[in-house]
Formats: C-alpha cells, structure tokens, sequence
C-alpha cells in the first residue's frame, strides 16, 4: 500500500526506480489526450481526486487536471532550476500522490492568480474533505523549499489532510513533529 503521509522533499528523495503501484487514469477533466501518462494517479489519490473534482462540478465550478504522475525520467527532462520544479527524484509527481488543477477562468494555467478563481478558492476550502492539501502554501518557502504554489494539491488522506489544513503546519513541520516526540 502507499505510504500516503510519506515527506518527499530535496532532503527526502524518492529513489529513481520507484514507481508507484495502481497507476490509473482519474477519469477527471484532463488537459492531456487519453493514454498521456500525466493523466495517471495512485489509486486512492485518483478515487478522491475524482470525487473532488465532482463535488466541485456540483457548484458549477470547472476544475482542469493539469498534471498528475510524472517519472523520474520525464521530471528529468523539464528539471531546469526554477524552483517550481523540482530536482529529479524530488518531485511529489513521482510518486502519483501529486496533481497540478487548474481552471478555464484561470486559462489552465498554473499561475499565482489561480488562487483567487472561483475554483482556486473553493479547492483552497474543500480540498481536504478529500484528502488533499495545498502542499505549498504561500510564504512558507523557507520550509517547504517551494515558492506558493496554489495550484498543487497532494493526498495525505482525511485525517491528516484536515489537520494540517486547520493548524495551517507544513508536511516538513509534521514530519519533524512527529520525529521529534519518538525521540
Ligand atoms: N512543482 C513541484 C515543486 C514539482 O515539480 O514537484
Ligand atoms: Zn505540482
């Protein structure tokens, strides 16, 4: 099973040969042609992204899959030192846990101003209903080694999805919390 609470980061690395079991295709609005790998999602992360997505339809909001799996190979080939993309190795993509969203009001593009859409604002309030966290909030690049990123969610499950959401704590802070008090 996967490790959903798993803190991957430049100091925690997935290994380059690690792909994630239950690759499937989210069945979500995608901008990506069927048979694109970026469309794949670890199994439970794509159930729940699934019915994210559809809970969001409901409100009459349009969320988009931007990008979801990405090998170490193809983290690789788009690696170029910008800090919106991680080193290969590093990437919460690798792991099938990660998805990029956007919105046609926000053009389907991955930019700041996808916060204050309809649909960023309602993903930044819901996403942890379905197990997801807004992995890289803003102003907290000095943790998380990432700029804002109001774009990427990644599932860590209910429980812990909720918690971090409410307490406004990193993954890195968790991680580190929870070290700390098996010391
Ligand atoms: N944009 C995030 C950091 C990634 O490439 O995984
Ligand atoms: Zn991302």
């Amino acid at each position: 099973m996967a490790n959903y609470i798993r803190l991957i980061n430049k100091e925690h690395p997935l290994p380059a040969d690690y792909i994630p079991e239950n690759l499937v295709d989210t069945g979500i609005p995608f901008d990506a042609l069927p048979g694109d790998s970026k469309r794949l999602m670890e199994m439970n992360a794509a159930k729940a992204a699934h019915q994210l997505f559809l809970a969001a339809h409901k409100e009459g909001l349009h969320l988009f899959g931007i990008s979801g799996y990405r090998s170490y190979n193809r983290q690789k080939e788009l690696y170029n030192g910008s800090p919106y993309i991680a080193a290969p190795g590093t990437s919460e993509h690798q792991s099938g846990l990660a998805l990029d969203v956007s919105s046609p009001s926000n053009n389907l593009e991955l930019t700041d101003s996808f916060a204050y859409t309809p649909e960023g604002l309602w993903l930044a309030k819901n996403a942890s209903l379905y197990g997801y966290l807004l992995r890289y909030p803003q102003n907290r690049e000095a943790i998380t080694g990432v700029p804002g990123e109001p774009w990427h969610i990644r599932y860590v499950g209910k429980e812990l999805a909720h918690c971090l959401t409410l307490t406004g704590l990193t993954l890195e802070e968790y991680h580190s919390l929870i070290y700390k008090s098996s010391q």
